[in-house]
This record gives C-alpha cells, sequence and structure tokens, in this order.
C-alpha cells in the first residue's frame, strides 16, 4: 500500500500530537507537584515526560523513514486533547485514564492497521510503546490513589524509605516529616517500589 495513503500515516501523526501532548501535561504537572513540595512526584513526572518525548520522538523517524524522499508540508488529523488543570488532586487520575486508554485500545488499534497495511516495523512500535503506557497507567494510578486517600508516606508494615536529597534511609510504617539528616521535607522521601506495586 502506498504509505502516502494509508490510515497509518495518518495513525502516526496522531499518535506523534499524543505523545507530545502527554509530555507537556506531565511538565506542568512536574511544575504543580514541585510548588505543592511534592518533590519525589515532581522527578517521576519528569521522567513520565521524558518517555513521552522519546515515544513522539520514535514515531516522529518512523514517519521521516516511510515517507521517504516525499515531502509532507502537513499532515492533517481529527483528534481530541485534554485540557485540564495540572493540580495532582485531579491530574493524576485522568492522566492514569489517558495512559490506559492509549495502552489498551488506542495503540493496539494503531499496531492492527498497520500490520494490515504492511507496515511491521511500525506495527511493533506501537505495540512496545503500548507496554510502556501500561506501566505508566500503574505508577500514575498508584499516585493517585495515594494522593486521594492521603497516605502517599503511611503504610501498613514497616518500609524503607529513602531521601532522595541526602539518600538517609530508614525502615519504619510513616514517613519522616523532615529526614533526620538533611532537614529536608517529607516530599522528598522516595516511595518504596513495593508501596507503589501493592496501590
Ligand atoms: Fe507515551
Ligand atoms: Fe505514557
Amino acid at each position: 500500500m502506498n504509505f502516502l495513503e494509508s490510515k497509518t500515516k495518518e495513525n502516526l501523526a496522531r499518535a506523534f500530537a499524543a505523545e507530545c501532548q502527554d509530555g507537556a501535561r506531565y511538565q506542568f504537572m512536574a511544575k504543580s507537584a514541585k510548588a505543592d513540595g511534592f518533590s519525589f512526584i515532581t522527578d517521576q513526572l519528569k521522567m513520565l515526560a521524558k518517555n513521552e518525548m522519546a515515544h513522539a520522538s520514535r514515531f516522529y523517524q518512523l514517519m521521516l523513514k516511510n515517507l521517504g524522499n516525499t515531502k509532507e508540508d502537513n499532515v492533517p488529523i481529527e483528534a481530541g486533547y485534554p485540557f485540564e488543570p495540572p493540580e495532582l488532586s485531579s491530574s493524576l487520575q485522568s492522566a492514569s485514564d489517558i495512559e490506559l486508554y492509549e495502552a489498551k485500545n488506542i495503540y493496539p488499534a494503531f499496531a492492527k492497521i498497520a500490520k494490515d497495511e504492511g507496515y511491521a516495523e511500525i506495527a511493533e512500535a506501537f505495540l512496545l510503546i503500548a507496554k510502556v503506557e501500561q506501566t505508566h497507567h500503574l505508577i500514575l494510578q498508584a499516585f493517585a490513589d495515594m494522593y486521594k486517600n492521603n497516605c502517599m508516606y503511611k503504610a501498613n508494615s514497616k518500609l524503607l524509605w529513602k531521601c532522595s536529597n541526602c539518600g538517609n534511609e530508614e525502615e519504619r510504617k510513616e514517613a519522616w516529616l523532615n529526614c533526620p539528616l538533611c532537614s529536608y521535607p517529607q516530599g522528598y522521601v522516595m516511595i518504596p517500589q513495593q508501596k507503589i506495586q501493592q496501590s
């Protein structure tokens, strides 16, 4: 099939736009998290934003590769994107929902179309990126639940908490309000992986 007339060309453009916007939204959320004192969450959001830019780059490269010598000045797409306040109280949940939708619906559907149209490499990229979006969904959902239940820094059993500023570690049920070593506030405490996975 001629790439210019393929559905895959439009899907790649849509996916590129979606990844750029996901990345931008995570940067806005990171700023909001930082302002609220959630430094560890800020770092996590920045990492997610970086992932999204890497996905955007992969889609962009695939577009260029498949266009070959053909130049496309403008690829029209029809798609909707959310515009929501970056405050963690609502944005963590909606970001989690968007990731799940990308992981379970959008990218698998785009992969199937790409495969049917004969673009195996693009189909594989959609599937690999869908897998990453699923892990993003799980992280964001865990943070959203912890935020909602006000238990970001509490656990039912002893966990190993670590200060992201000075590296001080301590096993306890609840993270310190101020680090005993560097006095940095609770927002710098790294939420243990175990707690994220249990959430
Ligand atoms: Fe992504
Ligand atoms: Fe993502």
